[in-house]
């Protein structure tokens, strides 16, 4: 008896540790990675939100990640690159942020990133380039939040037991609510369900152009192989993969970005040179054999992938409740 008491317990101290959390994401799809010491909660997701908002994250008070994630345009920027607060040039074309929590690695070029705790330091404290300016500045991001008359409560529930206010939570939380950021209700899901009438007949004959030339690096529910590829012939500055592992073969390789919301992130490409989604396809080898008529299908599938109800959601929009719920 005591036995199976202990064994209940066991069992229910494990349920805890592990509360299940409702992804909204198609069946069967799984986020590729999330860290056992970094839960999912509701306190813990609100926090994160509040702080992807906060412009006191960087050095001078003018830049959030909001400032470059946009959630109109499914968290990208709308530039070709987007300068930090120095003004230091960005190097890359901002991503936008749908279905994150299924990436890995992230960012354009490099593997070593696997998580969205560790991608949330580039930002903030990074130095190539400067974007939010806050290299060595740990104690001071610890000093600004705790003199706020939110977070200290904000830290405390969503890190129950020990609620620091230092820049690992920080990290935390961020990553908590990207983690958040799902975006699958668009007319081309609807399709998929059996909803055979959600996209248009131009859109319908693109996808099948889209399975014969792109499904290749393009696949799966994200649009993605999340592998790292080559198109444009000529390397522009930017060594991308080959700059990680300084292999001359992986020179130029990019990762294969998701198509979700593509109508809503440009420009294209790791540096923005391609201004439109039909630029962006052409600038792809072997594309030259396709007419111009099989481009516009192709677009029309694509933004069959646009999510409004993403861009539009209120829980990932700057908060209300200054302080959390
Ligand atoms: C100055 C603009 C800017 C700011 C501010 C910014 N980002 Fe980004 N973000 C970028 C750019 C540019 C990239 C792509 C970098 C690369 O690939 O080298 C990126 C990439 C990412 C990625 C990887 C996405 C993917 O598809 O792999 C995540 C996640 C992310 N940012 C989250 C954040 C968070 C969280 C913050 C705030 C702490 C933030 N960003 C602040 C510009 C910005
Ligand atoms: C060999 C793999 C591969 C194939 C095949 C492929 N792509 Fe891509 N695609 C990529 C990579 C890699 C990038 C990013 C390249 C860069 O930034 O330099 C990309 C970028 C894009 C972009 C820009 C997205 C963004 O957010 O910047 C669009 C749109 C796109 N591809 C559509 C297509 C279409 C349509 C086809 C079929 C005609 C296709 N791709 C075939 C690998 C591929």
């Amino acid at each position: 008896m005591a036995r199976r008491l202990g064994l209940a317990i066991a069992a229910l101290i494990l349920m805890a540790a592990a509360p299940s959390w409702d992804w909204r994401s198609p069946a069967g799809l799984r986020p590729s990675r999330v860290p056992s010491g970094n839960p999912m909660s509701a306190a813990k997701v609100e926090l994160g939100r509040r702080l992807f908002y906060d412009a006191d994250l960087s050095v001078d008070g003018t830049m959030a990640c909001a400032t470059c994630h946009e959630q109109h345009r499914a968290f990208a920027d709308g530039n070709a690159a987007h300068a930090g607060v120095h003004g230091d040039p960005g190097r890359r074309n901002v991503p936008g942020l749908a279905n994150v929590a299924w990436l890995r690695p992230l960012t354009w070029g490099d593997p070593r990133i696997g998580s969205l705790e560790a991608q949330a330091a580039i930002p903030v404290t990074g130095t190539a380039p400067v974007e939010m300016g806050m290299a060595g500045q740990d104690a001071e991001i610890a000093r600004r939040l705790s003199t706020d008359s939110c977070y200290p409560a904000m830290f405390a529930k969503a890190f129950p037991g020990d609620g620091t206010i230092d820049f690992e939570h920080v990290a935390k939380a961020l990553a908590a609510f990207e983690r958040t950021l799902v975006s699958f209700d668009t007319a081309y899901d609807a399709n998929g369900r059996g909803g055979r009438t959600a996209m248009p007949s131009e859109a319908v004959a693109g996808s099948a152009v889209f399975d014969r030339h792109c499904r290749s690096c393009h696949s799966g529910p994200l649009l993605t192989d999340q592998k790292f590829h080559r198109i444009r012939s000529t390397p522009g500055p930017d060594a991308g993969l080959g700059e990680i592992t300084r292999r001359t073969e992986d020179v130029g390789r990019f990762r294969t970005p998701s198509l979700r919301n593509v109508e809503l992130t440009g420009p294209y490409f790791h540096d923005g040179s391609a201004k439109t989604i039909a630029d962006a396809v052409r600038l792809h080898p072997r594309t030259s054999d396709l007419r111009d008529a099989q481009v516009m299908q192709i677009v029309a599938f694509l933004n069959s992938l646009t999510d409004r109800h993403f861009t539009m959601d209120a829980r990932f929009s700057l908060p209300e409740f200054t302080c959390g719920k």
